[in-house]
């Protein structure tokens, strides 16, 4: 398969706006980014993904598209992004950019000719209905802003007009069908999108809402399956190569749709979600990897291992330390609880995303509201990069940066955790290190569940020849290790006991041995 290098793949996930800022007017940029390369790859991470950086409002952050082929100006120019998939390409790093297909900005040329009185060829471009009087099923619409008599449905906030894919069931005459001509043509100009990127050095593509471009789709997803598997036959015949991963959480229906990765998202009450903020901050939190929160592996592992089944050998599900539009976990969990979160997720199957800062345990910060982010603005403030001035991350007056750098005296940076061998970085940067040296521990490696402690506190999974526990609880656990259980690599305590060996409190370890099969 083209693709191969998924199989050793470690992501990095980068919000343009608070990397780096290059040219010192207090927002991230482009070139910043291509500064920091270097950087990313002595992490460990061979592969970026960068939030949306083309022309935009920014209402929501630049997931409102102005124009998706023009690099925004506050962040440099398209020249400024070639060079950095050039530079990145150098250090033989991929870099998979944001494409965000379900919707444009309100200002989008499109948009603006499609909300025109008179019909014209971008009419059917969005999903209107044929009255100001009448809304859209399903999903929010909006009348009164144009002289089109009509109301456009909006797939988020209000600037994000929703493209018209089709319907697999047009039962309005206002709908369009799959193969309407005005729905092929936006499928056609998505295409077209792609192309313009691929051949300008992009890798690939983070895709936005992917089963959300047909509306009112069954609970199969046919009319989004329908339509990504007629991308990729294009991207077959013509970039074999580029890698799609999918904002769904649906791998069963991301993977056959035409999708190498599906991400494993923070979905209120589903496995993951129970690793890092069981219940999202609100009641009681029984985060598996919260100390003595009382969390249970099962309720993780119950919802992950059926993920993984229904898509082995065929394509993968991503594990994230968190993206832009969740709290960070240092919100609820402390230092060593992430090391052991880390570890563990850097080393399931699947090729791992690492959201800039959490390699340092940047904060969640308690901020206002910045281009529609709300909650989420919090996960986004500055890369903290070393002591100074906002902590390294632009020359400007902190007054005028994008956010605000936290202002903590202890908040974490590059520079202090690098040089201290216990920190955070250290074990995101050993385990990658370990991964990237031991086919059996990446994305394609076998992976079998050992054995899961009684009450669900801990549990111990199997690649190949490599036995790896995880014990965020307060008490020791006693696990049965066959032959030499020599740690490969260690967080916290372990010591041979006679079947195996005691995994200490909040500890972790990777050993050689494989476990004794389950009786
Ligand atoms: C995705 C993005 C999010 C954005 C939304 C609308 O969920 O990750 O940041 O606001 O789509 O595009
Ligand atoms: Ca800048």
């Amino acid at each position: 398969m083209a693709r191969e290098w998924l199989a050793d793949a470690a992501f990095y996930q980068i919000y343009p706006q608070s990397f780096y800022d290059a040219n010192g007017d207090g927002i991230g940029d482009i070139p910043g980014i291509t500064e920091k390369l270097d950087y990313v790859a002595e992490l460990g991470c061979n592969a970026l993904w960068i939030c949306p950086c083309f022309d935009s409002p920014f209402k929501d952050a630049g997931y409102d598209v102005r124009d998706y082929r023009r690099v925004a100006p506050r962040y440099g120019t398209n020249d400024d992004l070639v060079h950095l998939m050039d530079e990145a390409h150098a250090r033989g790093m991929r870099v998979l950019l944001d494409l965000v297909p379900g919707h444009t900005s309100e200002e989008h040329p499109w948009f603006r000719e499609s909300a025109r009185a008179e019909a014209n060829e971008l009419s059917g471009r969005y999903i209107w209905t044929d009255s100001a009087f009448v809304g859209t099923p399903q999903r929010p619409s909006i009348a009164g802003e144009c002289e089109r008599d009509g109301c456009y449905m909006v797939n988020f906030f209000k600037c994000q007009p929703a493209l018209n894919y089709g319907w697999s069931d047009p039962s309005e005459p206002w709908m369009s069908a799959l193969d309407a001509p005005e729905a092929l043509a936006t499928r056609e100009a998505l295409k077209d999108v792609m192309r313009f990127w691929l051949d300008r050095g992009a890798d690939g593509f983070r895709v936005d809402m992917a089963d959300f471009l047909v509306k009112d789709d069954d609970e199969e997803r046919v009319g989004n399956t329908a339509i990504w598997q007629d991308v990729r036959r294009m991207l077959d015949e013509e970039y074999p190569e580029c890698v799609l991963v999918s904002e769904a959480s649906r791998p069963w229906w991301a993977i056959p749709a035409g999708f190498d990765v599906d991400f494993y998202l923070d979905h209120p009450g589903n496995g993951y979600n129970t690793l890092l903020r069981d219940g999202g901050g609100q009641g009681e939190d029984h985060s598996f990897f919260r100390c003595g929160a009382g969390g249970d592996a099962r309720r993780f592992l119950d919802d992950y291992l059926p993920r993984l089944e229904a898509v082995r050998g065929k394509g993968y599900v991503a594990l994230v330390t968190c993206n832009h539009d969740t709290p960070r976990a240092t919100r609820t969990l402390g230092q060593r609880e992430l090391a052991l979160a880390w570890a563990t997720l850097l080393t399931l199957p699947g090729p791992p995303f690492v959201y800039y800062g959490d390699e340092i345990g940047m904060r969640y910060l308690d901020l206002p509201t910045k281009e529609g982010g709300y909650a989420r603005t919090g996960s986004r403030s500055p890369m903290q990069w070393g002591p100074g001035a906002n902590l390294g991350f632009s020359t400007a007056p902190a007054e005028e940066l994008y956010l605000p750098v936290d202002d903590a005296a202890d908040a974490p940076t590059v520079e202090a955790a690098r040089a201290d061998a216990g920190s955070l970085w250290h074990v995101v940067h050993d385990v990658l290190a370990l991964r990237h040296r031991t086919p059996e521990l990446q994305a394609d490696g076998p992976f079998e569940l050992a054995a899961v402690r009684e009450d669900g506190s801990a549990f111990a999974y199997r690649r190949g020849a490599l036995t790896l526990a995880v014990n965020p609880s307060p008490t020791p656990w006693e696990l049965a290790v066959e032959g030499e259980a020599a740690p490969a690599y260690l967080i916290g305590e372990a010591t041979a006991s006679e079947t195996g060996l005691v995994l200490g409190p909040q500890s972790f370890v990777i050993c050689q041995g494989p476990p004794h099969p389950p009786v």
